[in-house]
């Protein structure tokens, strides 16, 4: 609590000059926060996709999938407010996309530029943090405590702020959630966020990312649709997808709201961007724990660097602010419950996960309102690290 107050009254006095109290300051944030010209859309003169027939994409050659019906619409009991308060913030667009019946896969990019290796399971960039042994990987997170009383998660939710960290080859740096069950060599994990990852994209775009395990990264799993998982069913938004904007220090932000949630009828769980663009699903059937819910929500940024090697910026490549156009952030952490749900985060419930304070960081800010709801900032410049 102290912690909280002392945060509010450092904003009082950054933002307003004076102690004007926790409701003022909450107010102040607020306005200063919604004046801001929000954009949320992706790019659409990056068409390296493929039009492939709905029922003819990769996921159906997944062994487990050969009887999988498709489910075209989910049915996520879904309670949100934040969801229609969002919708203020959205800029009108029209994109190019795919006639009916087909859905757009993103192009792999031809082999000389792509490191085939980097794609392959118990390579390093895919490892977990808890194993430990591999060196070169970077978190500045806060995850769910456990035991947490209203698990099993069928979700989980955030606003993640837009940048494009410099990165090389042989690096990443990515803003994500992650969704898990499991453990040790059974971990099941779900994650989606941005990144910037040269090797499996063959540019330095920051792009729509997600990446799934059934093992612990170890035969299951891949990036996006590089492998036989996710099913697509949007026409148009899709995994790897660049974006169209990019939150620029000191001025226009931009934002991608992400949710995975669970589809309480077929147990699927399906990828919502902005409340209500359905992209797709990863159907029940491919994970051996994640079917009957998850035990474990993480939110936040991950670098990797070739062992020995320096370490890249993660966020804006700047330090937690207060002031949100400065470092990168997440706004509405949010999760679904144990009776699907979606509520905020309890702060209380959330541990930081900071693996190198001279690199990165992540501070809690606060919570910002229903249009915010709880908020975090985090990032560095990366450079030497320890581990
Ligand atoms: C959708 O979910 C609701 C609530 O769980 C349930 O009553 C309804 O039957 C479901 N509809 C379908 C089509 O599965
Ligand atoms: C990404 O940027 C780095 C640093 O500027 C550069 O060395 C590298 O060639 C770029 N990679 C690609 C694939 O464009
Ligand atoms: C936030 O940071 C930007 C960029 O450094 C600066 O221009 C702006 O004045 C700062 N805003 C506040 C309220 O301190």
């Amino acid at each position: 609590m102290d912690f909280f107050l002392f945060l509010i009254l450092s904003l009082c006095l950054s933002y307003n000059g004076v102690d004007a109290g926790r409701e003022i300051s909450m107010n102040q944030q607020h306005r200063i926060l919604s004046k801001n010209n929000f954009n949320t859309v992706f790019a659409t003169d990056d068409d390296d996709f493929d039009c492939v027939d709905i029922y003819k994409q990769p996921a159906f050659q997944h062994p487990l999938l050969k009887n999988h019906k498709i489910q075209m619409h989910p049915n996520l009991s879904i309670e949100s407010t934040a969801s229609s308060i969002r919708k203020t913030f959205r800029l009108q667009h029209h994109d190019e996309g795919c006639p009916p019946g087909k859905v757009p896969i993103q192009r792999i990019k031809s082999k000389n530029v792509i490191d085939a290796e980097f794609m392959l399971p118990r390579h390093a960039d895919v490892f977990h943090q808890f194993t430990k042994e591999f060196p070169g990987q970077h978190f500045a997170t806060m995850y769910t405590r456990a035991p947490y009383s209203f698990m099993p998660y069928h979700g989980a939710r955030a606003t993640v702020d837009i940048h494009n960290p410099s990165v090389e080859m042989n690096q990443f740096s990515m803003a994500q959630i992650w969704v898990q069950n499991g453990h040790s060599s059974d971990l099941n994990s779900l994650q989606v966020g941005w990144g910037v990852h040269p090797r499996i994209y063959g540019d330095n775009l920051t792009r729509f990312t997600t990446y799934w395990t059934a093992d612990n990264y170890q035969k299951t799993g891949c990036y996006n649709m590089m492998c036989p998982g996710f099913v697509q069913v949007h026409p148009t938004k899709r995994l790897g997808q660049s974006f169209k904007g990019i939150s620029i220090i000191g001025g226009e932000q931009w934002v991608i709201d992400i949710l995975i949630s669970q589809d309480k009828s077929t147990g699927n769980w399906w990828l919502t961007i902005y409340g209500d663009e359905k992209i797709g699903y990863w159907p029940k059937e491919i994970f051996t724990h994640l079917g009957d819910g998850a035990n474990y929500l993480e939110y936040g940024g991950w670098t990797y660097n070739s062992p020995s090697g320096i370490s890249p910026p993660m966020g804006s490549g700047k330090f937690p602010s207060n002031n949100y156009t400065v470092a990168c952030w997440f706004a509405q952490i949010r999760y679904v419950n144990e009776v699907y749900r979606e509520d905020d985060v309890h702060r209380l419930n959330m541990v930081k996960y900071n693996t190198d304070a001279n690199c990165y960081d992540l501070k809690y800010l606060f919570y910002a309102g229903k249009i915010f709801g709880h908020t975090f900032s985090f990032g560095g410049p990366g450079g030497n690290c320890i581990t």
